[in-house]
């Protein structure tokens, strides 16, 4: 019989990737996806620690799917099992099963190839199960090898973890220092995906580009090696890699922007602020310059390569000239795209320990939006460059209007064009006749019938 599995996933592409996996294992057990909580069978909230907002969520989560169990129960149409997965799980778990008892399985981001044993605990005991062990080798070790991402555009987890403790941040903590899937796992899984149909691999990790796993002969291969390993794959045709570190940022790599074609010229790199005196104090371990010169490195090596970033504002103690310090950096480096938040102050973190230094509210609001306003400028303007030129396109689906398809241009911008729909899974050439501020519009080049696919 088959049973309503619901997930809601927060957070990171880890996350994303995970939520996706645990469908995989929990679908020999009969479990089929839903977008609908209250006929599941079985929910599962894949939760996000980072900043407080992410984390408060899962508790109001919690709460109505808790009323949604109780009319499903009321109206005799079964039971739900409810779990808490992921890194507010993993940081989180005793309190959880403390504040919400009704939770039936806690369990971090290592445990949840165990899910068909532990479901079956949570179904015999009353009590709820709790499971945030951190063994990260045996949780890809006991994935089946099914359980890969098919997706056009896929993504795959060849490292897990960080051990760079920036003063701000959860991971270390939540997702445990680094670990590195090997070489030929990563290819085989890789060669799975390609034959089910994907044309695009995003390889993730927390930490991606301290990548340090082993090949076949026990030695320790860089991403950059990993990076021309892939290349070399049949019907590959793009790489990404996300999220990585500047201090990682090693020769080899920004040399692999130069040579591996299908390694698009897009990269996060995220740099957090501009001010050297903040840098220090987030443990980032890194001047401003330092990362200006990684950037026109790069650019050398790849001119047409595009940066994203992430920014926090408010970070404890940040004056207004150092905050002026990250408008400048973010003036001087010109990015694509970008993700910014306030500081949010996290339990376990050096940085949450330095009470009276932290910046007023009001404050951190005005900054965010000065920042947000001077990104968006910026990715409008990425966007409009775009007008009249030529771009390839994955054509990866439908979209809403009749006889128009939804693409990924090699910077990530989402492409509007009209095609027949036979074009999906093909990289198409496209005319961009629009760049706005989140997305292009544009039309098959005329005569691109043999299109690059
Ligand atoms: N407060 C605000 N933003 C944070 N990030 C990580 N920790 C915090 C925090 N405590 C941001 C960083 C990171 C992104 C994933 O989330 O910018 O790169
Ligand atoms: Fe967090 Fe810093 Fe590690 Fe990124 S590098 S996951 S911000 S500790």
């Amino acid at each position: 019989m088959t049973k309503q599995l619901y997930i809601s996933t927060y957070g990171c592409q880890m996350n994303v990737y995970d939520s996706a996996r645990m469908a995989d294992i929990l679908s020999p057990l009969g479990y089929q996806l839903t977008t609908d909580p209250n006929s599941a069978d079985m929910a599962i909230l894949n939760t996000c620690h980072i900043r407080e907002k992410a984390s408060e969520k899962t508790f109001s989560e919690l709460g109505r799917l808790r009323n949604m169990r109780k009319s499903k129960e009321e109206a005799g149409n079964g039971e739900m099992v409810i779990a808490v997965a992921g890194c507010v799980a993993q940081a989180e778990g005793a309190e959880i099963m403390k504040r919400a008892p009704y939770v039936d399985m806690v369990f971090g981001p290592q445990s949840y190839h165990k899910l068909p044993q532990m479901l079956a605990e949570a179904t015999r005991q009353s009590g709820g199960v709790l499971d945030t062990d951190f063994p990260v080798d045996a949780k890809f070790d006991h994935l089946p090898k099914e359980a890969i991402d098919k997706n056009l555009s896929a993504f795959l987890t060849v490292q897990e973890g960080c051990d760079k403790f920036c003063a701000f941040c959860v991971v270390p903590y939540t997702r445990g220092a680094e670990f590195s899937r090997t070489v030929d796992e990563i290819i085989d899984e890789a060669k799975r995906m390609i034959d089910g149909g994907t044309r695009e691999i995003t390889l993730l990790g927390q930490n991606v580009n301290a990548y340090h796993g082993l090949d076949a002969e026990g030695e320790s291969q860089t991403l950059a090696e990993l990076i021309y390993r892939l290349s070399e794959l049949k019907d590959l045709q793009r790489l990404r890699y996300t999220t990585s570190h500047p201090l990682e940022m090693t020769e080899d790599l920004c040399q692999a922007h130069r040579d591996v074609d299908i390694l698009m010229p897009y990269l996060h790199l995220p740099v957090q602020a501009g001010s050297d005196r903040i840098l220090e104090a987030m443990n980032r371990r890194h001047t401003g310059d330092e990362y200006r010169r990684i950037i026109e490195k790069l650019r050398s090596y790849r001119p047409d390569l595009a940066l994203s970033g992430d920014f926090i504002v408010g970070f404890p103690g940040e004056t207004d000239a150092e905050f002026e310090d990250t408008m400048q950096l973010i003036r001087d480096v010109n990015y694509a795209q970008a993700y910014s938040f306030k500081y949010s102050p996290r339990p376990g973190t050096p940085a949450a320990a330095l009470e009276s230094q932290m910046i007023a509210e009001e404050v951190k609001s005005e900054r965010l939006a000065r920042l947000q306003a001077l990104l968006n400028e910026q990715q409008l303007a990425f966007n409009k460059s775009f007008e009249g030129k030529t771009v390839p396109i994955l054509l990866e689906r439908e979209g809403k209007r009749e006889g128009q398809l939804i693409g990924r241009s090699p910077y990530m911008q989402s492409v509007y064009v009209q095609s027949p729909p036979h074009r999906i899974g093909r990289i198409a050439e496209v005319i961009v006749e629009e760049g706005n501020a989140n997305s292009l519009r544009g039309k098959l080049k005329p005569g691109s019938e043999q299109d690059a696919a």
